[in-house]
């Protein structure tokens, strides 16, 4: 038995920030932005809220399925960026789509999110628990941002993107690889809310991302080929019979370090940074469903899925579409 996506679905915000935008708010500039991330423009929330976002693509997804919100029996929300602690925002979403039958929950493993949440959900159907689900990546990053640091504020935007995947006779989902090195937490965080009861009082620490970028850049060059290595390893598909590689949209650099150690040309490594920057956990299912609806994903394709981020987490899944 085989899990297969049927539909993608993504959400943007209508406001668009470009790199001359950011110019204006701190000292940085298109070009600085331009050649040391390959990131122009991306879109930032004036209203829309993870939930509302995730929602939209979830809509998209299951109308490019044809199927209705009334037979999704799972509904995952990949988030590092929830509006509210409770309730979840999946079942949030769940209410906006009338998924009345869907268990639904949040998992959070920062910009990997997405392909973790997409691993528990063929883990439910191939064990029999459920025969579809409905997974979304929806991050409103602009809210843990501090907008007067340039090492940060230049790299991320807002977004959701949606899978719906349904247990299947002919090959979909072919392998996962998927790993979490929590000693290496700090080069990557975003610190909480205060600890405040009648016996201690712990304040917040930053509120917002903070980042040595180096590290995180080092730590994707050096870990994405070999977690790509290892889950094309499991089917015996060589780097150069992928088709296309959807990878995290973090960093064009990051991106191309990964195809020079896989040795494989740029042309398979489809990109949208350009226009949309990081989004976390929304940066692959955005991507795909770009990539389904220009008409790119042909049946039969072979897609290696492929993220990494705070945590650290990092994975990897291959794709028969
Ligand atoms: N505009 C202009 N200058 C900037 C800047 C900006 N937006 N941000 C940082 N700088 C400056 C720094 O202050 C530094 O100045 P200094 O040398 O005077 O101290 C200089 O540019 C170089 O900084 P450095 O950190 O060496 O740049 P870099 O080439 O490593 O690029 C990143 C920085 C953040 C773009 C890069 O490290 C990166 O993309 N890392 C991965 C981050 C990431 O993807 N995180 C999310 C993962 S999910």
């Amino acid at each position: 038995m085989s899990v297969k996506i049927i539909g993608t679905g993504s959400a943007l915000p209508e406001k668009i920030v470009t790199n001359q935008d950011l110019a204006q708010m701190v000292e940085t500039s298109d070009e600085w932005i331009r050649e040391r991330t390959g990131i122009g423009s991306r879109h930032i929330s004036t209203g829309e809220t993870v939930v509302s976002l995730a929602a939209r693509a979830c809509e998209k997804a299951l109308e490019n399925a044809g199927r209705e919100a009334a037979e999704v029996e799972l509904l995952l929300v990949a988030t590092c960026t929830p509006e509210q602690g409770i309730p979840c925002a999946a079942c949030q979403v769940q209410n906006l789509l009338g998924a009345t039958g869907a268990a639904a929950f949040d998992l959070n493993a920062a910009c990997a999110g997405f392909l973790f949440a997409l691993h528990t959900a063929c883990a439910y159907i191939q064990s029999g628990i459920y025969s579809n689900a409905l997974i979304v990546g929806s991050e409103v990053l602009s809210k843990i941002i501090d907008w007067s640091d340039r090492s940060t504020c230049v790299l991320f935007g807002d977004g959701a993107g949606a899978v719906l995947v349904e247990r299947a006779e002919k090959p979909g989902i072919l392998g996962f690889a998927q790993h979490s090195d929590g000693s290496r937490g700090g080069v990557l965080r975003c610190d909480g809310r205060e600890l405040r009861n009648p016996y201690v009082s712990v304040p917040a620490r930053s509120p917002y991302v903070q980042m040595d970028g180096r590290e995180v850049f080092a730590f994707a060059v050096r870990q994405i080929p070999a977690c790509i290595s290892e889950v094309l390893g499991q089917t015996g598909i060589a780097p150069d019979e992928v088709d296309l590689y959807v990878l995290h949209q973090a960093n064009r650099r990051i991106i191309e370090g990964i195809a020079k150690r896989l040795t494989v040309e740029m042309d398979r490594f489809p990109t949208n940074l350009e226009r949309v920057g990081n989004m976390s956990s929304a940066a692959i299912p955005v991507l795909l469903d770009e990539l389904n609806r220009e008409g790119r994903l042909r049946e039969g394709m072979t897609l290696v899925l492929s993220g990494f981020g705070a945590g650290l987490t990092y994975g990897a899944c291959t794709v028969r579409w």
